[in-house]
């Protein structure tokens, strides 16, 4: 079967899941355990290691739902960490940009670019399947177009998966990376990407393929 997403890269399949049991490694356990590393609602762990102190001005539209916060800090960052038993970051968007750095591992990126189409950061649109969707490989072999950093704008749909170390391999140590959001993260700026959305943002080939990833 080739991926309906990106006909390069192979079709958008957990390498990691709970019904194929993969233990946690010593090294992933020790690893969890000297940074601190929390679960993460997303999926994954992770945990806050700065956050600037200096405040500026919340510059983004106010949040119906919940009162909202007139600053900002300026910056946080977050070590971030997949593994075996926890292998995926749920679709969600922050509407602050996100800068990822790779430690360690390899795994998947998977953008939906909803806010690039006209309504597209509206929650009751229909956008009829036409944003777009993008994936790419991180990891340490950027002779092979993996990448060791990478950016995401506010605004975009955002999910993440581990993949085996070696290409043709089936164990992970976890895929360590370093986010730091400008402005910092705030859980007002955070929401997840419904099922019901999801379906009207991509096709329906595009929806088979990905909905493993949407939070249920
Ligand atoms: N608290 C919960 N999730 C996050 C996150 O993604 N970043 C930061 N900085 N704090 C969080």
């Amino acid at each position: 079967m080739s991926s309906t997403i990106d006909s390069s890269l192979a079709p958008l399949t957990p390498s990691f899941s709970p019904t194929t049991p993969h233990p946690e490694s010593s090294t992933t356990q020790s690893i969890l355990q000297h940074l601190n590393l929390q679960p993460h609602p997303e999926g994954g762990y992770f945990v806050e290691t700065d956050r600037d102190p200096l405040r500026v001005p919340n510059t983004f539209a106010p949040n119906p739902s919940s009162k909202s916060v007139e600053t900002r800090s300026a910056s946080t960052t977050i070590f971030y960490y997949l593994t075996p038993t926890s292998p995926l970051g749920h679709f969600h968007r922050n509407k602050a940009r996100t800068v990822h750095t790779l430690h360690k591992g390899r795994g998947r990126y998977v953008l939906i670019h909803a806010d690039e189409v006209k309504g597209g950061y509206d929650e009751w649109t229909n956008l009829a399947g036409k944003a777009r969707v993008e994936t790419f490989v991180v990891g340490q072999d950027v002779q092979a177009g993996e990448r060791l950093q990478w950016v995401v704008e506010g605004g975009k749909y955002k999910a993440s998966f581990l993949l085996p170390d070696e290409k043709d391999g089936e164990s992970s140590d976890g895929l360590l990376i370093s986010e730091t959001v400008v402005p910092g993260f705030e859980f007002e700026d955070h929401d997840f990407l419904e099922q019901e959305r999801f379906e009207t943002l991509v096709t329906p080939e595009q929806a088979k393929e990905m909905e493993w990833m949407v939070r249920k």
